[in-house]
This record gives structure tokens, C-alpha cells and sequence, in this order.
């Protein structure tokens, strides 16, 4: 018998007005009482957050995104933090359907703390606004929050380190569906070798999240072809038809 039967036969006994327990076994019963099975116990620290959180005005999503922040404010894990003017940690909806991801802050995104403000930024936000959406409306965030010095291409050991940041943001924000833009955020959320050329345009996954890789704005403006931004547009059109399909 495990707990819960011997939980359910006492009951059932009481209920019946049989009180047979010998002194030993009332108290084996009284300490398996006590202790409520695993399930329950956490729906109550579940309820008490909840309340906790909802006292203070702010919803869960937006306590546990906090609480990320600071972690990556105080953050020291790589050598960044020690040239990095502000980090990065992402912005927009948290509630958002679609994540951009892109790769780390480049130097007007460490002067502001904001991801995707300058010239790159701008391309991104023309990609947002064709798809029907505003920058409000999405969550932009990168693989390595703190800006490599002279925009140097994070090294595989930085973008492990600060991966943990994002896989935790997108597990709270859960989006539907998640677009990768260039090598870096392809490749680590893909957990692949693999170049962007032959990545784009096919969903992988993420955790069960679909992923779109496409090209990076910044390798946009610099191959500013017809055939790149058609496949870009391709690209954000399969992520239009994907959230199409599930409503
Ligand atoms: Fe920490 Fe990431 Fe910044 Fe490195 S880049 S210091 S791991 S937050
Ligand atoms: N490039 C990125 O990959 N991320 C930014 O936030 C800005 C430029």
C-alpha cells in the first residue's frame, strides 16, 4: 500500500465509524498525515506565489523575467562583463508569439541597453512592420547579452555560457514560434554546425518551439540583393502561415 491508499483506507475506515488502529498504526498514519503527497504541496507554493506576486501588482511572467534580469545584471560568468557598458537583456511583449533572436549587442545596443537599436536594428524593425507587426508586439533578445568588443563574433564558450539566459527567458515567455537571425543564434539554438546558407528557410526546433532561421539584418544591409531579401521575406512569410495555421 503506498501513501495514498493507506490515506484513503483510513478515511473510508472513519467515515464507516470503524476506529481500529492499534497505537502504532494511528501514529504510522498520523506521520503519513502530515506530510501531504508531493503534488499538493507544490500547487500550494504554486497558490501562495500567485498571491504573493498578484499583491504586488506584478503577474508571474514578469517577476520571474526580473528576476532573470538581475541575475545577468550582476552576471560575471564570462569576460564580457568587464568591457560591457550595459547589458542586453531583450525587450518587448511578454507575451509575445514570435521571439527574435539575434546575436549580441553591437555598440549602440551597449550604449542604450536595448537590443536591436542601431543600423541592424532598423532592418529588424522594417522585417516587424512587414510582417503586420511593431517591435511591441514581439520580444527581441540576442544569445549573449554583453557586447564582445569591436562586435567580435561571440566564441562557442561565451555563447554556451550566456545561453542558459535566453533558454530561460523563452521558457517563461513561451512564444509559438521563434526566428534566428544569422549564424550564431541558428546554430546554438539548433545545437548545430551547420551555416545559415543551408539553415534558412526550413523550421527546426527548439525545445518543442519551432524555429525559423533567416538571414541577419546586418548581413542584409550588407548584401542588400534582391535574391537575399526575397529569401528573407520567404523566410517571415513561412512564420506568417505557421501562426495562421494554429488559429
Ligand atoms: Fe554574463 Fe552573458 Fe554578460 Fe557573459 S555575456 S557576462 S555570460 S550576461
Ligand atoms: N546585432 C545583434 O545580433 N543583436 C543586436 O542586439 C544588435 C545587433
Amino acid at each position: 500500500m503506498d501513501k495514498r491508499d493507506k490515506i484513503e483506507k483510513f478515511f473510508f475506515l472513519k467515515e464507516i465509524g470503524v476506529n481500529m488502529l492499534s497505537p502504532e498504526e494511528a501514529e504510522k498514519m498520523r506521520r503519513v498525515l502530515l506530510i501531504k503527497p508531493p503534488s499538493e504541496r507544490f500547487k500550494k507554493e504554486e497558490e501562495n506565489k500567485q498571491k504573493e506576486v498578484l499583491s504586488s501588482g506584478l503577474s508571474l511572467k514578469e517577476k520571474f523575467l526580473s528576476e532573470i534580469e538581475k541575475e545577468i545584471a550582476q552576471c560575471k560568468k564570462c569576460p564580457l562583463f568587464s568591457t560591457r557598458k550595459n547589458y542586453v537583456f531583450g525587450e518587448g511583449s511578454m507575451d509575445a508569439e514570435i521571439m527574435f533572436i539575434g546575436e549580441a549587442p553591437g555598440e549602440e545596443e551597449d550604449n542604450q541597453g536595448r537590443p536591436f537599436v542601431g543600423k541592424a536594428g532598423k532592418k529588424l524593425t522594417e522585417m516587424i512592420k512587414a510582417m503586420g507587426f511593431e517591435r511591441e508586439d514581439v520580444f527581441i533578445a540576442n544569445i549573449v547579452k554583453c557586447r564582445p568588443p569591436g562586435n567580435a563574433t561571440p566564441t562557442p564558450q561565451i555563447r554556451r555560457t550566456c545561453f542558459p539566459y535566453l533558454q530561460k527567458q523563452i521558457a517563461i515567455i513561451k512564444p509559438k514560434v521563434l526566428i534566428a537571425l544569422g549564424n550564431v543564434a541558428a546554430q546554438t539554438l539548433l545545437d548545430t554546425k551547420e551555416t545559415i546558407t543551408r539553415l534558412r528557410g526550413k523550421f527546426g526546433k527548439y525545445q518543442g518551439i519551432p524555429v525559423m532561421p533567416t538571414y541577419h539584418p546586418s548581413y542584409v544591409i550588407r548584401n542588400y540583393t534582391v535574391a537575399v531579401r526575397k529569401a528573407v521575406w520567404e523566410d517571415l512569410k513561412k512564420v506568417l502561415a505557421l501562426l495562421n495555421e494554429n488559429r
